[in-house]
């Protein structure tokens, strides 16, 4: 059945623009009028779109004319019971999905590579998080996805309330979420899904891995800036039509964690968004599959670093590359970077790179780029690289050492990273990008911990922990 293609947010602002109405009201840039033109024209042509709440333009927080027009279509193309527009991103979606389903108490599982946005979700919600370590990739050194016999053992050991996975990863690694998602619903579990990086999965493409509420998840967060044309900030919160259960909680938070004040051009940019979603069509997507082929076969001709294989169950669209012995990540983008190419992250061993929803149009400049990389990095004195060898004893289940609310009792201190092993962390330290946790608030560090945060700093990886360097609060009483 073909979906509308219709964006009627997005024509109605326009329609509104059109008429150019005289403001009275907020916002105060007044449709723009108010910067001087000669300085910000460019920035006041934008404004005239940055509309609000005007008669005719709806409310997001209580839709009922075009904005529900606009969430009809997104429910129709997503095949979802309810869809919402988070202007938050999915920052805003892990919240109030993590906040509805579990309250103090309630035990959650939650693979430790998860976003912080989650991370901070189970603070707020004061539930007991039991936290799987996924299962190391030797090869890719990294870790990858939760052992089905450690969820198993975590249900059998803890009353489990709901489960949240992260799907696709960061590199665009997905696994077999549809037994998944019958296991946890026999265990009378909810199944939540931040598929922040899984938009474009709602497109049913065989080339693209299947998305987590086809495979009967019962809350999914997308979000829509990622890998769909959409502008930053914009992503989308669906409730599945399996879900049988009210949904007043969420509604009540995200009300609670949105701005009164939603803006127009990320909404209409959500509406716009599904609807090229809704435009595409196998042959399209047959040509943005043949510009991926095109796009790998260029970069294969980086001296410097290899691409790791295309597998059916990794996302086409990332791309990613590890550097060869001698070589560092930081060097290969930098290289990129000056010859103009710009990457989506780097970590300390790998490079990836994000493929756009349309074919790539810039060839010539990415052959130039690799050529000039591989020129640059051969003028260059090279190092010996220090691989960092990352903890090869698991833990595959950890309850943190107290819940939020005790820990929040508690003063924290300020302790060198030395001082800090075998105390409680107060913060968890997380190495930027790709931002997953490497010490959990609530967990308690280990010297293994320590030595993996030293290693990462000497390759001068960035933390989100700005004083990382001089040490880490810590609860000394527990
Ligand atoms: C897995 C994952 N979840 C959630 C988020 C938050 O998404 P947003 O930037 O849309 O708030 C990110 C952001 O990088 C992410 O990688």
């Amino acid at each position: 059945m073909s979906k509308s293609i219709k964006a009627p947010l997005w024509e109605k602002l326009q329609a509104i623009v059109e008429e150019k109405p005289v403001s009275f009201h907020v916002p105060g840039h007044k449709n723009g009028t108010i910067l001087p033109n000669v300085s910000w024209g460019k920035f006041r042509e934008m404004m005239r779109y940055d509309l609000t709440e005007l008669p005719g333009l709806d409310d997001l927080h209580q839709p009922e004319t075009v904005i529900e027009d606009a969430l009809a279509l997104a429910r129709d193309f997503f095949e979802s019971r309810e869809t919402y527009f988070l202007v938050n991103g999915s920052t805003v979606g892990n919240l109030a999905m993590i906040l509805q389903a579990v309250s103090a108490g309630d035990y959650i599982l939650v693979p430790k590579n998860v976003h912080k946005s989650v991370v901070n979700a189970l603070e707020l919600s004061k539930a007991c998080p039991i936290f799987i370590e996924p299962a190391y990739d030797e090869t890719l050194n990294r870790m990858t996805v939760p052992l089905f016999t450690d969820i198993q053992q975590a249900f059998t050991d803890y009353p489990i309330k709901a489960m949240i996975v992260t799907y696709p990863d960061y590199y665009g690694t997905t696994f077999d979420l549809e037994t998944l998602i019958s296991y946890v619903h026999t265990r009378g579990a909810l199944m939540l899904v931040d598929e922040a990086h899984g938009v474009h999965l709602s497109l049913n493409y065989p080339c693209f891995p299947a998305s987590a509420l086809s495979l009967g998840a019962d809350f999914v967060v997308q979000s829509a800036h990622k890998m769909a044309p959409a502008l930053t900030q914009t992503a989308y919160l669906h409730v599945s039509r399996h879900y049988k259960g009210e949904t007043h909680c969420l509604k009540h938070y995200l009300q609670m964690l949105q701005s009164s004040s939603p803006s127009y051009l990320l909404m209409a940019s959500l509406d716009v968004t599904r609807a090229f979603l809704a435009s595409q069509t196998t042959a399209l997507l047959d040509q943005v599959m043949a510009s991926v082929k095109a796009v790998r076969s260029i970069l294969s001709g980086l001296e410097s670093a290899y691409l790791i294989k295309e597998y059916t169950t990794v996302d086409p669209l990332k791309i990613t590359l590890q550097p060869k012995l001698s070589y560092t990540t930081k060097a290969i983008e930098a290289a990129f970077r000056t010859a103009g190419i710009y990457l989506e992250f780097i970590t300390d061993q790998d490079l990836v790179f994000v493929h756009g929803l349309a074919p790539f149009t810039e060839q010539e400049k990415l052959q130039y780029a690799v050529n000039y990389v591989n020129h640059t990095l051969k003028k260059q004195a090279k190092h010996d690289t220090m691989k960092v060898v990352r903890k090869k004893v698991r833990h595959p289940l950890t309850k943190l050492v107290c819940d939020y609310q005790t820990l929040a009792s508690f003063k924290p201190v300020f302790v060198s990273l030395n001082d800090a092993i075998n105390y409680v962390a107060y913060e968890s330290i997380i190495p930027y990008p790709p931002g997953i946790p490497l010490v959990l608030k609530g967990q308690r560090i280990t010297k293994e911990d320590i030595e993996e945060i030293r290693q990462l700093l000497a390759q001068k990886i960035h933390f989100q922990n700005n004083h990382i360097t001089q040490g880490v609060y810590v609860i000394k009483e527990i």
